[in-house]
């Protein structure tokens, strides 16, 4: 007989709102969740207000949680009705058939071929990128490392999806790329809201949002008619709108309304994502110089006197550097758990054997990465940054307890662009700059908003030559 949720430990709730207050506090939600898993065990229950949850790190629980969708689970209703109201229903919250058919678009335009063709957007915003850390390097100033990034994955996603070039690496003052940012930590927000102020009354910051989506959606419609003239010229699709013109084999054409959120579904997935990850990198290079030097060995190894990667498979050669990348989403997953619920009544087994009983709705926070920080027999003192890990053959990569995109049929179909991104950026930068850590703003610490990102993350940079010459 599989036991109810009532028998599972958990961290004591205060009257009315529960757990909420510790568990919000910070923009820390996720150490919260793995230290309570430390104390009361792999599952565990807790209160949100008045609302029952319960929280997974059990691998067992973890792999069918994340696999038997979308037929057995969904995102947390709750969670997916806050993001539609910000912005149009894309892949991200879609259900059932509808993201059946969403996801099929978006994986096939960020397939492999088409990454091909991306290429030469991401080197051209890559140049661009070192040419900001060669004038910081002249001018000596302070390189804010998670804006630069930001900047460089939202020109990069923009190019990608909409074929236009934002330039919000050489920008200055207002624009989209600071009006892009308010996102994450909006929905954020609402969703740790105690009550949807924002269906009632909006406050200005509602409307200043209300006004970043129109601004973004007004992009798109041009950009997406822009596409259909090209390819019905006969064009070949050169960006993820034009691949979205022609529609799927036994599919209806996708309307505007479903073109639209699939482009914010990109740019929400893409941008913090990879940006996090990627600032982190060059955080963990600052810090360890001796991890520094071997990815600058490995580039001038595998770039020779190119700049820059000619080819997405030149990135795959650069090992070190993924392992690099790959050692940050151990260490700091840009998404550490997810939230979902069973769509009907079923029960869980545990990796023990143990059955739960967890009724449809119940909000499930699904644990993915707490194991790679615990296991200490599979990943060897798992609290020290070591990339060597990664190249040891030891690891299957991206196997429970370690999967920081997710798994199953939802996995992020953004893996291998975020990659490229991440390992190029660690790369190339490395290889051409030293860096000195900054904490004159203070210390380097994380965050939580819909995704992890570091704060105070600065540098000094100085170009290698100069170094070398000195
Ligand atoms: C380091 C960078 C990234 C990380 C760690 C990451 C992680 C994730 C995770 C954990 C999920 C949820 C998977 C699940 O439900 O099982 C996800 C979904 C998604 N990601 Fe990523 N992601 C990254 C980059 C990207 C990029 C670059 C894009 C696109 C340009 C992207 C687009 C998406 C989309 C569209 C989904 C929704 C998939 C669905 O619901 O079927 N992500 N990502």
């Amino acid at each position: 007989m599989p036991e109810n949720t009532s028998i599972l430990d958990g961290p004591r709730p205060l009257p009315f709102v529960g757990n909420l207050p510790e568990f919000a506090r910070d923009q820390k939600t996720h150490r919260v969740l793995e230290r309570w898993a430390d104390e009361y065990g792999l599952t565990y229950r807790f209160r949100l207000g008045r609302q029952e949850v319960v929280a997974t790190a059990d691998p067992a629980h973890v792999d069918v949680l994340l696999r038997r969708r979308p037929d057995d689970f969904r995102r947390a209703v709750r969670s997916s009705t806050i993001i539609d109201e910000i912005v149009p229903r894309g892949v991200f919250t879609a259900e059932g058939d509808r993201w059946r058919r969403l996801r099929k678009v978006a994986t096939q335009s960020l397939n492999a071929a088409y990454l091909r063709q991306y290429f030469t957007t991401i080197t051209m915003v890559t140049e661009r990128l070192l040419r900001q850390w060669e004038a910081a390097a002249g001018s000596g100033a302070r390189v804010d490392v998670l804006d630069l990034m930001m900047r460089y994955t939202l020109d990069v996603t923009v190019g990608l999806a909409m074929g236009h070039d934002l330039n919000a690496l050489e920008s200055t003052g207002d624009g989209l790329h600071t009006r892009v940012k308010q996102l994450f930590p909006a929905i954020s927000r609402r969703i740790n809201a105690a009550l949807p102020y924002w269906r009632y009354a909006k406050l200005p910051q509602d409307r200043r949002l209300d006004a970043t989506v129109r601004e973004i959606e007004a992009l798109v419609g041009e950009r997406f008619a822009a596409a259909r003239v090209r390819v019905a010229a006969g064009d070949p699709p050169s960006n993820f709108l034009e691949a979205l013109v022609r529609p799927l084999e036994n599919e209806p054409e996708i309307t505007d309304e479903e073109v639209f959120g699939n482009v914010l579904a990109m740019l929400l997935g893409g941008e913090d994502t990879t940006s996090s990850t990627a600032a982190w990198a060059l955080h963990y290079l600052a810090e360890n110089p001796d991890i520094h030097a071997k990815v600058r060995a490995e580039a001038d190894e595998v770039l020779g006197e190119q700049r820059l990667p000619g080819d997405p498979g030149t990135v795959g050669r650069l090992k070190y550097a993924e392992a690099v990348v790959n050692e940050v989403l151990r260490f700091q997953p840009v998404a550490p758990f997810l939230l979902l619920e069973p769509t009907s009544d079923v029960t869980l087994t545990g990796r023990d054997g143990s059955e739960l009983f967890a009724p449809k709705g119940l909000p499930i926070f699904v644990l993915m990465s707490y194991g790679a920080r615990r296991d200490t027999e599979r990943f060897g003192d798992p609290d020290v940054f070591r990339p060597e890990r990664w190249l040891e053959g030891k690891l299957p990569p991206e196997a429970l307890p370690f999967a920081p995109f997710g798994a199953g049929p939802r996995y992020c179909p953004g893996r291998n662009l975020a990659l490229i991104e991440a390992a190029m950026v660690t790369s190339v930068l490395g290889r051409e700059f030293d860096f000195e850590p900054d904490h004159s703003a203070g210390a380097v610490v994380e965050r939580m908003e819909f995704t992890t990102f570091p704060t105070n993350l600065n540098l000094r940079v100085r170009t290698r030559a100069a170094t070398a010459t000195r």
